[in-house]
């Protein structure tokens, strides 16, 4: 793959960057290898963008949802066809380990099928009126154009949780990606204009955090969908409503947690947490991050998970071999390791980790070590803030209710899991737990995409992603009446009612 081949498809605002005003995106685990460099688009780019995106859409919204959505199906198999290419690109510009470089490419094809689905599927509700020869439903039209920004972490799938309904519903789209994987968004939009979807159609700024503002206060704009940190996440939002009536979308932080009931399977849990907490160096905002564990089997779960992390294998993505990649940038590595630090001042234990490490091959990659700390208490601010790195805090919790107490009492509400072999146990987590997605024995990773995707609390909005309902944030619904009686009827006045 040459270094530019998924720059041909930069949109027209590209040529509108002052020469000089460009950033360059680099491999995280090598960061001397530069991907690209992107230019730093500004208001009046986006402008440009929002208003291209805008002419087409006008004819977009006029094909019909089933071509439409043929469209999105065509894309998946592209995106099918591309898996490998795209999956090395995914390793090389977010430092995913291969088979999840893959796994982030295969949920953006599973989103392209389930939502060309939805394309042949219900649009809307009948209902009976209450007067004769009246007919009712309800329909979904667009709402212009999408602004979206989206994170680094999945930075083919996010963007296809978003782009794909946001194009069945019948709008334009201007995507600002994270400025730590600007080459892996404009891959994804190649393959959607390979095919067929129409070139305007989807427009991609880049930049950071002012070109996104400026997208989501564009008057041009009729939805706001943002995937990332709660204080940007605020921001938008603030702006957003400020400056004008749209939906806005917002799916925040997670400190999701495992608990670990005493009668739980230990090898199960052990891989569970392994994966959850470690799996994409912990930078999901899915990743577990808290293990809260019956007092009875707290040694034990701790030294079986101490010990599988040890074995893990941290180096370069691309080699088979390696379990674990970087994190995303030095400055992460750092911000992680102040997090360790300040939580061993709180008086949590180090059971292993705790430290930058070099990667012989990877001069300059920001590795981070699997950590584990035990005696965590649910005050620590390790056992309340998001890390968004490979660090799992262990806390103890004997009664269930005070285990979910643990669980609900942060500010967060995304994922939760509970592993127990009783199934009363499980079922009354599953009730109190208050967050968007539960588990049962199983990690909080790992969410499907015919399922809606979101949490509760500063984790979102309400909106949720993927899913029937994921088309609800890049839609709005209209109620229709039609009256064919050919005379006034008056609801609530005229309408017919059966004497007691
Ligand atoms: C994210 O980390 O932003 O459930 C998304 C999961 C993935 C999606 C994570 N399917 O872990």
């Amino acid at each position: 793959m040459s270094e530019h081949s998924f720059q041909a498809g930069a949109t027209a605002p590209d040529s509108g960057a002052v020469p000089g005003t460009v950033f360059p995106s680099t491999n995280p685990a090598k960061p001397a290898e530069r991907l690209g460099e992107y230019p730093i688009h500004g208001a009046t780019d986006v402008d440009r963008a929002v208003s291209a995106a805008s002419r087409a859409q006008r004819a977009w919204a006029r094909v019909p949802v089933p071509a439409r959505a043929d469209v999105v199906a065509a894309a998946g198999r592209i995106l099918a066809e591309r898996k490998d290419e795209l999956a090395e690109l995914v390793s090389r510009e977010a430092g995913k380990i291969r088979i999840e470089a893959g796994g982030d490419v295969q949920e953006a094809v599973d989103m392209a099928a389930f939502v060309a689905g939805q394309g042949r599927s219900s649009w809307g509700d009948t209902v009976p009126s209450e007067l004769a020869h009246k007919i009712c439903w309800t329909t979904r039209q667009p709402v212009g154009v999408v602004g979206m920004v989206t994170p680094w972490n999945f930075p083919v799938a996010i963007p296809s949780w978003k782009i794909f309904p946001a194009l069945l519903a019948g709008n334009g789209v201007v995507i600002k990606p994270s400025e730590q994987a600007p080459a892996c968004c404009h891959a994804f939009v190649d393959a959607c204009r390979a095919a067929g979807v129409p070139d305007d159609l989807i427009q991609v700024v880049t930049g950071f955090g002012e070109t996104g503002a400026a997208l989501s206060v564009h008057p041009g704009v009729g939805a706001v969908s943002f995937t990332g940190s709660v204080p940007t996440g605020r921001k938008v939002a603030a702006a957003a409503m400020e400056t004008g009536p749209r939906l806005v979308s917002l799916e925040l932080g997670g400190k999701n947690a495992m608990i670990v009931r005493a009668d739980a399977d230990l090898d199960l849990v052990t891989d569970g947490a392994i994966f959850g907490a470690f799996g994409t160096s912990g930078q999901r905002c899915t990743s577990t991050s808290r293990l809260i564990v019956h007092p009875d089997v707290v040694d034990e779960v701790t030294e079986r998970i101490v010990a599988r992390a040890g074995q893990l294998r941290l180096g370069d993505p691309l080699e088979d071999a390696t379990d674990v990649g970087p994190v995303i940038t030095a400055e992460s590595a750092q911000r992680i390791h102040g997090m360790v630090g300040a939580a061993v001042h709180e008086g949590a234990k180090l059971a292993c980790g705790g430290e930058q490490v070099e990667v012989a091959d990877c001069p300059g990659g920001a590795f981070y070590a699997p950590t584990v700390l035990v005696g965590v208490r649910p005050e620590h601010r390790i056992a309340r803030e998001e890390v968004f790195g490979p660090v799992l805090a262990v806390i103890e919790a004997a009664e269930l209710d005070e285990a979910i107490d643990v669980v609900n009492a942060v500010e967060y509400g995304l994922s939760a899991a509970v592993y127990t072999r009783d199934i009363n146990q499980a079922l009354r987590a599953v009730e109190s737990l208050d967050t968007g997605i539960v588990y049962v024995n199983a990690p909080t990773i790992g969410a499907e995409i015919p399922l809606p995707f979101g949490g509760t609390k500063h984790t979102g909005n309400g909106f949720r992603e993927a899913g029937a309902r994921g088309i609800e944030q890049f839609s709005q619904l209209k109620t229709v009446y039609v009256d064919y009686s050919g005379t006034l009827q008056r609801a609530q006045i005229d309408t017919q009612r059966m004497e007691p």
